[in-house]
């Protein structure tokens, strides 16, 4: 198998295809630690792209509670135990050497153990290009089962006190998981079908399946680490997130030929959602963008981080990791740059705090964005350490260099005047 280097693992790879990596790649920050689970981005997607016959039960964009939720169910804790059972069949330790981090292009480390290609290689008889299953009809059948449930509750039965909790970590805890396909740069789904129907985009990195191509085999939904490929009975072909390709063409009648956000992005109140496009090298590496809130987030901050990136797929969602949560739970999530996404998180210097301000601010995808310094509104101590906060003024700017937003870190507060005390 050809060797393709995976900078999240901070290593080379094996994958089936050499690396072709496209000119830019659409990717997307969540910001767990604000999500409401309204399932407004849930009900945005279905109503956009699966309200057809034979796509009831599918949900290209879905928000599930963990640690118990999951779509389809317990799809996470399924691969993680076929990636250990693979690690123990090879000896092998699925372990992160940290002590290798190395600035953006080894961020978290080096990842020691398999990736689901290379579990499925170790294999004594290799049948599979990615290690998987296909999950059944049942487990497709609800997307959010638990919801709200909520794990480490210390009340015996009968007993209806519960101990207080707190930060850094509450004793009950769950989140929301927000999740849509990764548009992976090594995606499993498009490694495994055997009719290279799954193809990814020069221009945007998008992954799409060609629908007169796809003959139903389903070897894409048992390789997708993530469950982000959807058989269709009514069609017989199998269907996924198609990143809303038309907006970020710039197609959409409300475009105005600039690309816009996803529907599912651009709709969040929680305005937990920005989705840009980075450019990328042509070894797969990610050039150097600095004032791209995206590539600043990942590369700069480093506060979002991959799902998974143990898949060894290379996803391109990004998500800043809940603080209430306990680390052990996280790492195994998002990998070993949690505790210093959170440190960075709770206490963002002032330019931290700025970009955040651009979420889910315009339709229009931001390309650049540019600060300017105001003055310092409030300090604090957090974490025993002095806290500081500026009303800087944050400028996104749109692929042709045109201004789409201007927001202040201090939020504008308008009065209503007394003789009108509301607006009906
Ligand atoms: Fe969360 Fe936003 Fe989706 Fe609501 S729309 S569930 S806040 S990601
Ligand atoms: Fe393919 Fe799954 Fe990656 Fe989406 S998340 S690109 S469906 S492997
Ligand atoms: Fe659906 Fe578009 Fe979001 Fe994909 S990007 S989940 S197609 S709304
Ligand atoms: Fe290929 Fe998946 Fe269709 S494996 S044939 S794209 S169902």
């Amino acid at each position: 198998m050809p060797e393709v280097y995976n900078w999240q693992l901070g290593r080379n790879m094996s994958y089936p295809y050499q690396a072709a990596s496209p000119e830019l790649q659409w990717a997307f920050v969540f910001n767990i630690n604000r999500c409401i689970a309204c399932q407004t981005c849930t009900f945005a997607c279905k109503a956009t792209w699966t309200f057809s016959k034979g796509q009831e039960y599918m949900w290209w964009n879905n928000v599930e509670t963990k640690p118990y939720g999951g779509y389809p169910r317990f799809w996470d804790i399924k691969l993680l135990e076929i990636l250990d059972k693979a690690h123990t069949s090879a000896g092998k330790d699925a372990s992160w050497d940290t002590s290798q981090r190395n600035g953006t292009e080894r961020p978290y480390g080096t990842y020691q153990g398999l990736t689901v290609f290379e579990g499925a290689q170790a294999e004594a008889t290799p049948t599979e290009v990615a290690l998987g299953y296909e999950p059944t009809d049942d487990e497709w059948a609800a997307p959010n089962l638990y919801e709200d449930t909520a794990t480490g509750l210390t009340s015996k039965e009968g007993d209806t006190s519960l101990e207080s909790t707190g930060l850094p970590e509450h004793k009950s805890w769950f989140f929301y998981l927000q999740r849509v396909c990764n548009h992976c740069s090594y995606p499993a789904c498009l490694a495994s079908c055997p009719r290279q129907a799954i193809y990814k985009r020069p221009q945007d990195g998008i992954v799409l399946i060609d629908q007169e191509r796809c003959r139903g085999y389903r070897k894409c939904v048992s390789a997708c680490p993530y469950k982000k490929t959807m058989y269709r009975p009514t069609t017989r072909v199998t269907e996924k997130c198609v990143a809303c390709y038309p907006r970020i063409e710039g197609k959409d009648p409300l475009a105005l030929g600039q690309p816009l956000e996803t529907r599912c992005m651009a709709v969040c109140p929680g305005k937990i959602r920005i989705q840009g496009l980075v450019k990328k090298n042509l070894d797969g590496s990610w050039a150097e963008d600095r004032y791209n809130p995206i590539y600043f987030l990942v590369k700069v901050a480093k506060v979002a981080l991959p799902l998974y990136p143990q898949f060894g797929t290379e996803p391109n969602g990004y998500y800043i990791p809940p603080r209430w949560a306990p680390k052990p739970y996280l790492r195994q999530m998002f990998g070993p740059g949690v505790d210093a996404a959170i440190e960075r998180y709770i206490a963002p210097d002032r330019e931290l705090l700025a970009v955040q301000q651009l979420f889910r601010a315009t339709q229009q995808i931001i390309f650049q964005y540019e600060i300017i310094e105001g003055p310092k509104v409030f300090e604090a101590v957090v974490n025993g350490k002095n806290w500081e906060m500026f009303n800087d003024t944050v400028v996104g700017y749109g692929k042709d260099d045109q201004e789409l937003v201007r927001l202040q870190v201090n939020e504008v507060q308008y009065t209503r005047p007394a003789e009108r005390p509301n607006s009906i």
